[in-house]
């Protein structure tokens, strides 16, 4: 090998090093895949009964209506890190379930000891879901839900896969 060639070999070993790391920072910026989100969808509208109190586009207007004012998602103010953790231990003293069936008990939460079923605690989920469950929902409110203004009748669409159940 001359000179030439073993330089230009050893430049293009340092731009595929450079590429290899800048891909790598970028996938932890990016956004999750389609299929997570499509994932968290379906956990939000099923599993988690997240639609019953907070509506299909997460506004807060659940129907049946929740027996709390339920949080317009939309407008949401909170970190992932923050939607993580009321999402797993709810809100005390008011109707927002705890969805970690451990929460309380074995997770702390908020620093707050309490009884499964004890008045500060809130209450217990229609069904609990796993840590990773929670997160493909997150996934799905940051994709769609937070900070996207007023609902739309193509959301709305889009949502239940038909125009059925969506308004005019
Ligand atoms: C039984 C009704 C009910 C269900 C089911 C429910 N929520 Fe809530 N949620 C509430 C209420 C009520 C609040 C408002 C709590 C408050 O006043 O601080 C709330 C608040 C929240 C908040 C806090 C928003 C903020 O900006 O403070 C998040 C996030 C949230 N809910 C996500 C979810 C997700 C995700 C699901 C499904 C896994 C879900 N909720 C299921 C009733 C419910």
């Amino acid at each position: 090998m001359n000179r030439q060639t073993f330089s230009a070999l050893v430049t293009s070993m340092f731009a595929l090093l450079a590429t290899g790391a800048k891909l790598q920072s970028a996938r932890a910026a990016d956004p999750p895949s389609e299929s997570r989100v499509a994932v968290g969808k379906e956990l939000f509208k099923s599993k988690g009964s997240c639609v019953f109190c907070h509506g299909w586009a997460g506004d807060g207007g659940g129907n049946p209506h929740s027996p709390g004012n339920a949080s317009n998602l939309r407008r949401t103010q909170l970190s992932r890190a923050q939607l993580f953790e009321v999402v797993s231990c709810g809100r005390p003293g008011t109707a927002m379930p705890h969805f970690n069936a451990y929460a309380y008990v074995e997770d702390p939460c908020y620093g707050i000891e309490g009884s499964p079923g004890g008045r500060i605690v809130p209450p217990n989920p229609p069904r609990p879901l796993q840590p990773r469950e929670i997160d493909a929902i997150i996934d799905y409110l940051q994709a769609k839900v937070i900070g996207k203004g007023p609902p739309t009748r193509a959301e709305c669409i889009e949502f239940f896969m038909e125009p059925g159940p969506c308004a005019d």
